[in-house]
């Protein structure tokens, strides 16, 4: 597919970022993300949505560097994200760790670069997972208010053009932008039809913050997660039947339900055919009817609970409160 077709999201900023991009938590960096990077590149993807906590960042840097030297891409048609891990976010901390990240990539600067998550880790030397005698993940007791202000010195440094934020509750989005000066561009979250996460979208676009689906497949193949509605979203009898209605794979129609509502969306995938036919889905248009009907199927699903880190501050997955 041709990378012009694939449309994009203007952020609160005037940057635009391509509306899909692809998912690279747990591509293994054998070769295989670096050959499914290059594949990308070639279907027309031109978003790569990366964190240090996958530890592969190299690999797809090595990728997207040898495509711009091979003259396929230059680096300014790139829109390569990044997150900041739990283990930095004192304000120095973190704006080491974008510097950590760029090192990783080689290259200049991020398009994009996120809060990962509203905790934070205790630094333990280098372990990107501090662990105490008990078995339990240490807490950092550092306020995400700090990381963010050392994302906003990278906007100032140049390291970085857009911040934004990561599986963060209304109440916090509201805090942080009551606290800091630039509104994230973005708050990047699990959605999908099973966690439409309508009330959060609603309440972010208000304030200029688009929401990113993360797992939006409902990540059928995570090693994480064992819940009963693994797998289930691509068997769904609606989205079967729109899939049938569409000529259309599944998969395809839970993309395109995202990006129809105007959400930005990052399918991972290692496998050829899937990361061709992800972003095919450009030929096709749900209705709202169809689109209510998909937000219907919301059951509260989450593939990804994060269950060690449920005892931190500031963990967003508390069941009682209504997302
Ligand atoms: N901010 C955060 O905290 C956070 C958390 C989770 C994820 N993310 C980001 O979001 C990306 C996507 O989420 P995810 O990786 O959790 O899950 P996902 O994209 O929903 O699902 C990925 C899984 O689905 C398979 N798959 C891909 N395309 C498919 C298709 N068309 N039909 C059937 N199966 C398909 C993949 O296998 P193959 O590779 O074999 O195709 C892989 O096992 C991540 O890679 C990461 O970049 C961010």
């Amino acid at each position: 597919m041709d990378p012009k077709q694939v449309p994009t999201v203007k952020l609160n900023n005037g940057v635009d970022i391509p509306i899909i991009g692809l998912g690279t938590w747990q591509s293994a960096p054998d070769g295989t993300l670096y050959k499914s990077v290059k594949l990308a590149l070639d279907a027309g993807y031109r978003h790569f949505d990366c964190a240090l906590i996958y530890e592969n960042e190299e690999e797809t840097g090595r990728a997207v560097n040898d495509a711009i030297k091979e003259g396929q891409v230059k680096r300014e048609d790139l829109y390569l994200v990044s997150k900041v891990w739990l283990t930095y976010y004192t304000r120095e901390r973190a704006q080491e760790c974008v510097r950590k990240i760029l090192a990783k990539f080689q290259t200049p600067y991020l398009d994009l670069a996120l809060v990962h998550w509203p905790m934070s880790f205790k630094q333990v030397d280098d372990t990107l997972w501090p662990t105490g005698a008990d078995g339990q993940i240490i807490e950092g007791n550092i306020d995400y208010i700090e990381a963010y202000k050392g994302l906003e010195d990278c906007v100032k440094a140049g390291l970085v053009k857009s911040i934004g934020i990561s599986n963060f509750t209304r109440d916090q989005v509201q805090r942080l932008l009551d606290a800091t000066s630039i509104v994230p561009v973005t708050n990047q979250v699990e959605a999908h039809p099973y966690l439409a996460q309508s009330k959060l979208k609603a309440y972010c676009e208000e304030r200029g913050v688009t929401l990113t689906a993360y797992s939006p497949l409902g990540n059928p193949g995570s090693s994480c997660n064992d819940k009963p509605d693994k797998g289930q979203l691509l068997k769904d009898p609606v989205v079967l039947r729109l899939a049938e209605k569409y000529g259309k794979n599944a998969g395809q129609i839970l993309l395109r339900f995202q990006t129809d509502r105007g959400l930005i969306v990052v399918p991972k995938s290692v496998n050829p055919d899937r990361i061709k036919s992800n972003i095919q889905i450009f030929d096709f248009k749900l209705t709202q009817d169809e689109i209510k009907e998909l937000e219907g199927l919301d059951r509260k699903y989450r593939s990804n609970l994060f269950e060690q880190t449920q005892h931190l501050v500031n963990h967003p997955f508390d069941p009682k409160i209504d997302f």
